[in-house]
């Protein structure tokens, strides 16, 4: 029997990325965000939302900017993921503080975080507010991503990434699991 449950914000899998972008000192801002997801095929585009009302330094920067860069951070980067989310750059240097390195990404004005295997570099091209949260559409303009994580057409495998799943209800980081069967090829079975 289904049950109404407490109304909650929720995806799954949700992923835990890490939005990077300069402040206008061009000092390097990163924070962790579980709301982001892909959005547009032509031109390819991602959407990220971040509080408005909760004064996110990160949010200020991509405004003020119009280009950041999301990381996809891989389970061994858990700790230092947890902490661009809890602290801000308001109060301290968080990459600093956790040893990080970034440098200017190739195609915007944006810091890549270098820990991360996989990043992409975004031009903002639509903004939107819905209640708590400013809707940022980014273009992605580029791609950059560690051999290690290329398959052997070289295309990124996010298993090779081992990426960092983040469930919003329960608050709680998980690794993802194991493939089981190809999309698109699954459900040929019952079309006629
Ligand atoms: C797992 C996780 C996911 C998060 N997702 C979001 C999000 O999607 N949007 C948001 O506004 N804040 C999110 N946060 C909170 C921000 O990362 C946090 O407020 C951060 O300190 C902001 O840093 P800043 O002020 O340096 O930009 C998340 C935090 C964690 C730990």
């Amino acid at each position: 029997m289904k049950v109404n449950v407490k109304k909650h914000t929720m995806m799954y899998p949700a992923p835990a990325v890490v939005a990077s972008a300069y402040d206008e000192e061009g000092r390097a801002d990163a924070c962790t965000l579980a709301f982001a997801t892909m959005c547009s095929h032509h031109p390819p585009a991602v959407m990220i939302a971040i509080n408005t009302t909760l004064k996110r330094k990160t949010l200020k920067s991509i405004l003020q900017t119009k280009e950041f860069c999301i990381g996809f951070p891989s389970v061994e980067h858990m700790a230092e993921v947890d902490y661009l989310g809890i602290e801000s750059g308001y109060n301290a240097d968080k990459l600093a503080e956790i040893d990080y390195s970034h440098h200017k990404a190739e195609k915007v004005n944006a810091p890549i975080i270098e820990e991360f295997k996989v990043s992409l570099e975004c031009r903002v091209i639509h903004i939107a507010e819905v209640g708590s949260h400013t809707q940022i559409t980014g273009e992605i303009v580029n791609v950059q991503a560690e051999e290690e994580v290329l398959n052997d057409k070289n295309k990124i495998d996010f298993k090779l990434l081992d990426p960092l799943a983040y469930d919003d209800i329960t608050h709680s980081y998980y690794r993802t699991g194991n493939k089981i069967a190809d999309a698109f090829k699954a459900g040929l079975k019952f079309k006629k």
